[in-house]
């Protein structure tokens, strides 16, 4: 038997509605296979600091330090309640940067898919979703201008300015350039490298550095592709990607866009990983317009967990067996209210709801 220990921080908003259901899925995946989860539940974001004083407390880093993979919920408040916090507390810049950068979280993954047979979910018009959805955005999650230097202050105009740096550097291109070459060798063989080397030079130095390990990999169909225009094209036509490879800001945008073109958020599960460890998350934010309400979707919270069996616990066939038992609870025609539209025959569940019925469905597929 072995055992893997799991930091669990549910964070604000929907987060805790969410990772009830993640955690219901890890109880029942240790019963049906030879191994324990070690769940250490810590404080993390806006109610960490209401509790204690700092976002990212000291005994949560304790206790991520000595886990072996970290399920995050969600963080982050409403644009008025977030100005009771000061701003370097604020849960994004006083926790989940300062997370990603101790754990060197360099690659993530978010994939954007959507089956054909659930292409109604999606706002696009069926003859331009075609076949459904089905494609990773690789985003570089520890550098440029989300870790840069910032300045602020009063110029000698003695008006406001503030400074915010673009910083990347080769060796940082490269690890995170590495993972999706290697991504999309076990894909389509196809790499779109996302990039505005139009006008930044930091994409100058990107693509430099792209077309330097592109060499290792001869077999891999590079496609490069600017970034406004990659916005566009992932409405006109998604089908025209496999694996696309971005800097962090860029990511940030377009992995939102990958939740538009499916439908919701609630369908962008997602996994930050390190060199040593890698911590599990839904690309979305804590929704504090649902939060309270139990009508969150939990599917990016379960496919992440999905994500942290495969990619921290090597448990590729139940994470696939879970993935499975989630695309069949919307085959039986439930979803959770984000995902209704109007005149769909489609019945409304809760988010508890949805996590008992992906545990009824897990149930009939037989484990290992
Ligand atoms: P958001 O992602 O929280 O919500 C955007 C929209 O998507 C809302 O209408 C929300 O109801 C909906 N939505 C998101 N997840 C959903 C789900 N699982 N089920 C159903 N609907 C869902 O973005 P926001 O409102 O711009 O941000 C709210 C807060 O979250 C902010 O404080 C932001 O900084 C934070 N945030 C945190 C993370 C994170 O924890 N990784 C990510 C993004 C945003
Ligand atoms: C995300 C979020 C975060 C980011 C915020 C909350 C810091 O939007 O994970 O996509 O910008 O990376
Ligand atoms: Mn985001």
């Amino acid at each position: 038997m072995s055992t893997h220990s799991i930091a669990i921080l549910a964070g604000d908003g929907i987060g805790p509605e969410i990772m009830d259901q993640a955690i219901k899925i890890l109880r029942l995946v240790e019963s049906r296979n030879n191994v324990a989860f070690d769940l250490k539940p810590a404080p993390f974001g806006a109610s960490a600091y209401f509790e204690t004083g700092k976002s990212f407390p000291d005994e949560t880093m304790a206790i991520c330090d000595q886990a072996d993979a970290i399920l995050k919920g969600t963080i982050g408040l409403n644009h008025e309640e977030s100005k009771k916090i000061p701003v370097d507390e604020q849960p994004e810049r006083g926790a989940l940067l300062p997370m990603r950068r101790r754990y060197d979280t360099y690659a993530n993954f978010r994939p954007v898919y959507l089956p054909r047979s659930l292409a109604h979910f999606s706002p696009l018009k069926p003859e331009v979703i075609g076949e459904g959805i089905d494609l990773v955005i690789i985003r570089e999650l520890v550098g440029g201008l989300y870790f840069g230097k910032k300045e602020s202050g009063i110029n000698e105009a003695g008006r406001r300015y503030v400074h915010e740096m673009l910083e990347y550097d080769e060796d940082q291109i490269r690890r995170v350039l590495e993972v999706a070459f290697e991504l999309a060798s076990k894909r389509k063989k196809v790499l779109h490298n996302v990039h505005k080397s139009n006008v930044l030079k930091s994409s100058v130095l990107w693509n430099d550095v792209v077309e330097e390990v592109r060499q290792d990999h001869p077999d891999i169909e590079v496609k490069h592709v600017l970034v406004d225009a990659a916005a566009t094209y992932l409405c006109l036509d998604a089908a025209s990607f496999d694996v696309m490879v971005m800097e962090n800001m860029f990511g940030d945008i377009l992995s939102d866009q990958g939740g538009g073109i499916l439908g919701s958020l609630g369908l962008m599960p997602s996994a930050c990983v390190g060199p040593e460890k890698s911590y599990y998350e839904p690309s979305h934010g804590s929704a504090p317009d649902i939060a309270g309400q139990g009508i969150a979707n939990p599917y990016s919270m379960i496919g992440s967990v999905a994500m942290m069996l495969e990619m921290s616990f090597g448990m590729d066939q139940e994470a696939r067996n879970l993935w499975q038992a989630m695309q069949s609870v919307f085959a039986a025609g439930f979803t959770t209210p984000d995902l209704a539209r109007r005149g769909d025959s489609e019945k409304k569940i809760s988010t508890a709801e949805f996590g008992d019925r992906v545990v009824t469905e897990l149930e009939k597929i037989p484990a290992d």
